[in-house]
């Protein structure tokens, strides 16, 4: 794992100590003439033979068509055992790639180079890889993990202001479930990670990719429950993102709002106070985040809302399972909250 500015270097360095015969990039339209040619050239530099392959922007690119295409072009180098895959991009790419590396020659190495702030913090770290049908988002995958990350704060410069926003709800999610005293940092450095300072970036990335790579190692393949805990917002979240149609709401957008919900679920459920809910919600607002539904999404109702999150793919035997927070710094998971408490949440939430 490197992150900081500069962090390609020595991820070059490491790839060309492992022996690697050649290296496929796969890179998202976006950052192929940025980050991927300059990572390309320092390979090739250091010796090692490098293939770009560059994929189109968007969520569209977690098909089933872009891994064949994929696949095709790796036979048609043609990669082998000794060849390493490395994903430049932000999470449609790493979860792409991540996936043609799975399966390739029954799997390749992976290198993660997240571009996107989600992808730094979220994403790249843990190992779950895959694409969507249509049927649903990430139906099909595989737990792959990347024999190393690199995490620029530099390469972030040219992500859009929405992208990088809606990133900071998931900065914003692990200091609500896990620590304090990054949500405190968060209140007091609010104006210079807005500013994407490198340093204040840099720093805020290694927090979280830390938090991450913690409950992942204790629950890599999700059986104890723990890694539930990252799941706190995305209850509501993901059933307003896929009601409100993709691309609609940003997912940190639709998070920030399942937050929302979610804190307001604990206060009703006497579980925290008004005092951190608040907290909660002025840094959301400060990076300007939604904490409720925004005017001009298509009309939703509370009962579709709930009939979504029954039908989520980690919901349990029908019961709907919230991640509520204790206290800033603490959550616990509680599968029998009211469903007139959640359903009154909601309906506020959404009028
Ligand atoms: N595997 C996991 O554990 C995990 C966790 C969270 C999310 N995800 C997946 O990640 C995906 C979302 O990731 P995302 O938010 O990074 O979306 P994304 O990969 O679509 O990137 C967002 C946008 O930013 C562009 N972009 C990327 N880097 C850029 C840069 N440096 N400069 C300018 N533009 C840039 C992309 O072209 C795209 O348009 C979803 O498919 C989600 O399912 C996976
Ligand atoms: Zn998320």
């Amino acid at each position: 794992m490197v992150v900081g500015p500069g962090a390609l270097r020595p991820l070059v360095k490491k790839i060309a100590a492992t022996g690697a015969r050649r290296v496929v990039v796969i890179a998202d339209a976006a950052v192929a003439a940025g980050p991927a040619a300059a990572l390309g050239a320092a390979l090739e530099s250091a010796g090692v033979a490098t293939t770009t392959l560059t994929v189109p922007s968007g969520e569209r690119a977690k098909s089933a068509a872009e891994v064949v295409h994929l696949w095709e072009a790796l036979a048609e180098i043609p990669a082998d055992r000794a060849t390493h895959v490395v994903a430049v991009g932000g999470g449609v790419v790493g979860d792409l790639a991540g996936f043609v590396a799975a399966t390739f020659v029954r799997g390749l190495p992976v290198w993660q180079v997240p571009t996107t702030l989600v992808a730094q913090v979220d994403s790249s770290i843990g190992g779950k890889t895959g694409i969507n049908l249509a049927a649903g988002k990430n139906l099909v995958g595989a737990f792959w993990q990347p024999l190393g990350v690199a995490c620029d704060a530099d390469t972030l410069a040219t992500l859009p202001d929405r992208e990088y926003r809606s990133g900071l709800a998931e900065v914003v999610k692990y200091g609500v479930i896990l620590d304090a005293e990054l949500f405190a940092w968060l209140e007091a450095h609010a104006e210079k990670v807005l500013a994407r300072d490198t340093a204040a970036v840099s720093r805020m990335v290694v927090r979280c990719v830390d938090l991450k790579a913690r409950v992942v190692e204790e629950d890599e393949q999700e059986r104890t429950g723990l890694r539930a805990i990252l799941n706190y917002g995305h209850t509501v979240g993901h059933a307003l993102e896929t009601l409100a149609g993709y691309g609609t709401l940003l997912h940190g957008e639709a998070v920030a709002i399942g937050m929302t919900a979610a804190a307001r679920i604990a206060l009703a459920t006497g579980r925290w106070g008004v005092e951190p809910a608040r907290r909660q919600a002025s840094l959301l607002a400060r990076f300007d985040l939604p904490l409720a539904a925004p005017r001009g999404l298509p009309p939703i109702a509370a009962a579709d809302i709930l009939s979504a999150m029954v039908r989520d793919k980690k919901t349990l035997h029908g019961k709907v399972r919230f991640v509520l927070p204790t206290a800033i710094g603490r959550v616990e998971i509680a599968d029998d909250v009211d469903a007139a408490i959640v359903g009154q949440v909601v309906a506020d939430l959404l009028s």
